[in-house]
């Protein structure tokens, strides 16, 4: 009896040893556990060969063109190459071409653009000042049918939106707007807050002020300035390339989005600006398929991002409730290798600024990891996050910044070259930080989720991300 009594308080002082000793530190040595399943076989200096083929090889891979669909199917071969079925998701979004002609001079004048924009037509009238556009009292009658020439720029305690002072315009009668910049490096409006369905062009300051003067003289004599504005649609095509893991258990489960754009601005080679994303994205695709994963995991490499976020719009937007329900976390990757010295801090960018599921795994990764990782929210609907923040799913966007939040100067410009702007070392560390939190998002139970509301998008300005 004593023997047996002696073996069992022998077991229950081994049982609290091991169980205390395994609570000691459970969450750092679970996470250490995961972090090296990843590590090991984190490979950035073959994930390079992806930058090399998309910056060099293709070079600039501009929205729409044949160089962006080269580099879609570079994508969907690379995919394959690491097991997976890839598809193609097209999709078309609207660009504009823009004309203004007063007599028959032409000037410089780039159309509107933006989910919310329809104007796209011919319009003759008379030019009409309107001032900066922004009160009702601004607008006089005359220009309802005819074009309002508008000022850029807030005032009275108004922030002047392009489409806000479209839309006053537009609730005036004007059958067009032209509105002349503070500087004389015009471009296309964005008409994101309000539908507007007339014909909507900005020009520079020196042709604005010109016309103003034009108008004014005539007035003088009781005459009016006759002009034409025409803006034009375009449909343009572009694509994602998309690559699905199940979860290894097949059952249902959450959804995890790995995302990053492919395509560049004209005349970047876009090294960093996003084939250093894209190429760990695919290098996490070719990691994970041989790593058991508790998730679904969803690799989307998005097209058409330097336009106005068009893929990830496109995917967002066809998402189902269901799918919608099930999503749990987007990490999205967009400039994660530069070289340029000052960009020291891997920064997580969520669209409200708070902290999220996603955020918090990267910032302890970070911490595990050495590096510091911070949340940041004012670029933090530069890049295809954006849309899946909108709708409530955890996200954050990875980038590499300055301590004071600058970026490399080599941003969109032809210098945006692995020679000039990539750090194999940065490029590494990132891969390793949000390649850690991506796998604890894989593994780990999933918490109970604060989600903001979850909805269709409707009005971006709207979702409670942009105060
Ligand atoms: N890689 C940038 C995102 C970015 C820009 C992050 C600036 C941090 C600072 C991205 O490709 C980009 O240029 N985005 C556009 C926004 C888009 C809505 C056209 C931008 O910021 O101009
Ligand atoms: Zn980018």
């Amino acid at each position: 009896m004593v023997k047996t009594h002696k073996l069992l308080a022998m077991i229950l002082v081994l049982i609290i040893a091991v169980t205390s000793v395994s609570f000691a530190a459970p969450n750092e040595k679970a996470a250490a556990a995961l972090d090296k399943k990843v590590l090991t076989k984190l490979n950035s200096e073959r994930a390079m060969e992806h930058i090399v083929y998309l910056s060099e090889v293709i070079g600039p891979r501009v929205a729409g063109t044949a160089e962006e669909r080269e580099a879609a199917e570079y994508i969907k071969k690379v995919f394959e190459e690491y097991g997976y079925n890839p598809v193609i998701q097209e999709f078309s979004y609207n660009d504009s071409e823009s004309s203004l002609f007063v007599k028959e001079d032409e000037i410089t004048a780039y159309g509107a653009y933006g989910q919310y924009f329809t104007g796209y037509s011919e319009v003759t009238g008379n030019l009409v000042d309107c001032n900066l556009g922004l009160l009702t009292s601004e607008f006089p009658d005359e220009v309802r049918g005819n074009i309002a020439l508008i000022k850029r720029g807030s005032a009275y305690g108004i922030t002047g939106y392009f489409s806000l002072k479209a839309k006053m315009a537009q609730d005036a009668g004007a059958a067009a707007v032209i509105i002349y910049s503070t500087d004389n490096s015009p471009f296309g409006p964005t008409m994101q807050t309000e539908h507007i369905n007339i014909p909507v062009v900005m020009i520079s300051k020196n042709d604005g002020e010109a016309l103003l003067a034009q108008v004014k003289a005539a007035a003088s004599e009781g005459e009016s300035v006759q002009a034409t504005v025409n803006v034009e649609l375009l449909d343009v095509y572009s694509q994602n390339v998309i690559a699905v893991k199940e979860p290894t258990n097949k059952k249902k489960s959450g959804i995890v989005y790995v995302t990053a754009h492919y395509d560049s601005v004209p005349g970047a080679p876009g090294a960093n600006d996003n084939a250093s994303g894209t190429a760990m994205m695919l290098e996490y695709a070719r990691i994970l398929k041989s790593l058991p994963t508790d998730k679904e995991v969803r690799f989307i490499a998005c097209g058409a991002e330097e336009v106005g976020l068009e893929g990830s719009f496109y995917y967002v937007e066809n998402l189902s409730q269901e799918e919608i329900e099930r999503s749990i976390a987007n990490f999205n990757m967009d400039m994660i290798a530069t070289s340029y010295e000052d960009c020291t801090v891997l920064e997580v960018s969520t669209v409200d600024g708070e902290p999220n599921y996603v955020s918090e795994l990267a910032v302890a990764a970070g911490a595990r990891l050495g590096n510091l990782t911070k949340i940041e929210a004012e670029y933090g609907i530069s890049s295809d996050h954006r849309y899946f923040g909108y709708i409530g799913i955890p996200h954050g966007g990875f980038i590499w910044r300055s301590e004071d939040g600058r970026l490399e100067p080599w941003y969109h410009q032809p210098q945006d070259t692995i020679k000039q702007n990539i750090s194999l070392e940065r490029f590494t560390k990132a891969g390793e930080i949000i390649g850690t939190a991506l796998y604890e998002a894989l593994r780990k139970p999933t918490p109970s989720l604060k989600k903001s509301a979850v909805r269709k998008i409707n009005n971006i300005f709207d979702a409670g991300a942009v105060k």
